[in-house]
């Protein structure tokens, strides 16, 4: 496969709400980013993933948008956003927008025309259907929880469909004026210069509608709405034909939230594939069960852990190529969920980073990762913002949980727990704002956990973030780093994880222990130099035999220098 700048980047994820807000009305906005391009460019990023901030009523984070060609006055102007585009231009650092378009929000114009004047075109923008004598077409559970299908306010038996929220009605990607509409709105953006986009749920836009009640999987009586509207068969000649129309001819990193199986990851990422590359979601949500009722505890072990990640490693270099991440907008804080509360520390935040970040792909640092921040806990369901948090409390309630135990479960795994204003430094609001009145609650362990203290802490997460990205970028290994093959390494001490990437003679080796217990490895003698570790000395004795601490990670080449 060609080298692409792609291929070359690291990507950081803002959540713009939760960023840097410069108005001082208490939420993130554009400004606020341009305002903090520089600590990106410190940390060595040179793509920022910025998440919707289009027109929206922010039922669901932005993914609800009601003008495309907008940006909310909540987030600034239009010509902030230009501006933003000109000044991470100058700094060298490409701009990726969130694509929101298997639905939009119920108060876009289309929709709302499609309400009001069912004889207009709008009507078949989306999907409307009749009821079966007043119920819904079928049992079909929204991703969110609920019934996908919605009654239409002062319509007879007639419903229209919504994968997510009851404010977020699904294109009708079968019409073809709808799928002009958004290439012709991709394309606007391409045009003032972004790097490309992140996609959104675009498994999703292909749905086989079926009458009928389905056997249900969960208390609610409803069905899992994926096995009808996931990845079904036609979706490919639309997912071509939005990559020749748009993408393709501007050259762009296209990156789609899509969980493609492996049998079809070729059509996907292949080297006339739809994307430059699709997120995984093996490793991250290992902690989630099928049905997606994240309220209910699902055991997972680090061997499930490396079997999911070497296995995506795998498939993805035979077929091309991957998007690295432990966290985005979506998952707690990984460092909370990967490893026991007690040993939450610098040093099991530095043996994360060590693990993905040297994979083979691109690699995703969602805003506060590279501080290591943590998951917050709200005293009540009221502190969560969250649409999805409140369902699967609701979920919870219903399985029979107690509201405290349904409110623990919530607050380990909402997806609040990563939008938390980013953490600055020790002033109010922790530098995010001087607002009294900030849309969600900070961290209160942002005096001890912020960014201005660790800038110059040589020994910080951040600091050690930056030393691997320069690794990556910027040093004699930087090929092997970016361009070697994936190689499983085989111990047979299940507790340390172990893999290697190559590139014709040249081997760097990882070496992460992934319990708090010591463990042992002999490193062969073709090892010889350290490129990073994560504690301040290694312990490797005459024998060669290395003595590894609680989530200790070592990273060594046999070329470079002496050990
Ligand atoms: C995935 C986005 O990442 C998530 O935040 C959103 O709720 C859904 N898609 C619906 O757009």
């Amino acid at each position: 496969m060609a080298n692409s700048w792609w291929k070359e980047s690291v990507v950081y994820q803002i959540y713009p709400k939760s960023f840097q807000d410069s108005n001082n009305d208490g939420i993130g906005d554009i400004k606020g980013i341009i305002s903090r391009l520089d600590y990106i460019k410190k940390l060595g990023t040179d793509v920022i993933w910025i998440c919707p901030v289009y027109k929206s009523p922010m039922d669901d984070g932005g993914y609800d948008i009601s003008d495309y060609f907008q940006i909310d006055e909540m987030f600034g102007t239009n010509e902030d956003l230009d501006e933003l585009l000109e000044k991470a231009k100058q700094l060298d650092i490409k701009v990726l927008m969130d694509l929101v378009v298997n639905h939009t929000s119920d108060e876009h114009v289309w929709f709302q025309e499609a309400l009001h004047n069912p004889a207009s075109k709008y009507r078949d923008y989306y999907i409307f259907k009749e009821g079966i004598d007043g119920n819904p077409p079928n049992n079909w559970r929204s991703y969110f929880g609920g019934s996908a299908w919605e009654p239409v306010p002062n319509e007879e038996n007639m419903f229209y469909l919504h994968a997510f929220t009851k404010k977020q009605p699904d294109l009708n990607w079968e019409n073809e004026e709808v799928r002009e509409e958004i290439y012709a709105m991709i394309n606007y953006w391409l045009d003032k210069g972004l790097g490309g986009f992140r996609i959104d749920a675009i498994l999703n836009i292909k749905k086989r509608l079926e009458y009928g009640i389905f056997e249900s999987d969960g208390e609610d009586g409803l069905a899992f709405i994926g096995h009808w509207i996931l990845n079904q068969p036609g979706i490919e000649v639309w997912l071509k034909e939005m990559r020749e129309r748009t993408f393709k001819p501007h050259n762009s990193m296209t990156v789609a939230e899509a969980d493609v199986p492996n049998e079809r990851l070729d059509e996907y990422i292949g080297e006339d594939g739809y994307y430059s590359m699709v997120f995984d979601f093996s490793y991250t949500d290992i902690d989630v069960p099928e049905t997606g009722e994240w309220f209910k505890d699902s055991q997972w072990t680090w061997t499930d852990m490396r079997t999911n990640i070497f296995t995506n490693q795998l498939v993805t270099q035979d077929k091309g190529w991957g998007a690295l991440y432990l966290e985005n907008h979506d998952q707690p804080r990984s460092i909370n969920k990967y490893i026991p509360e007690e040993w939450i520390n610098d040093y099991s935040k530095k043996m994360l980073a060590t693990l993905f970040m040297l994979l083979r792909g691109t690699p995703f640092i969602y805003q506060g990762q590279e501080l290591g921040m943590t998951n917050i806990e709200m005293a009540s369901l009221e502190d969560f913002d969250d649409v999805a948090t409140h369902s699967q409390y609701k979920r919870a309630l219903e399985y029979g949980l107690a509201p405290e135990q349904a409110l623990k479960a919530v607050n380990k795994r909402s997806r609040d727990n990563s939008r938390t204003p980013m953490q600055w430094n020790t002033q109010k609001n922790a530098g995010f704002s001087t607002s009294d009145n900030v849309w969600l609650k900070v961290n209160p362990n942002y005096p001890e956990l912020n960014a201005e203290a660790q800038l110059t802490n040589q020994q910080s997460v951040f600091n050690y973030y930056r030393q691997l990205i320069e690794l990556r970028k910027n040093s004699v290994y930087n090929d092997v780093l970016i361009y070697g093959q994936f190689l499983p390494v085989k111990d047979k001490n299940e507790h340390i994880l172990l893999y290697e990437r190559q590139l014709e003679d040249k081997i760097v080796l990882v070496i992460l222990n992934v319990t708090a217990t010591e463990q042992e490895y002999y490193v062969d003698e073709q090892y010889q130099q350290v490129l990073i570790n994560n504690y301040e000395d290694i312990l490797l004795d005459q024998s060669r035999k290395l003595r590894l601490r609680p989530f200790e990670s070592i990273v060594l080449a046999n070329y470079g220098g002496q050990l």
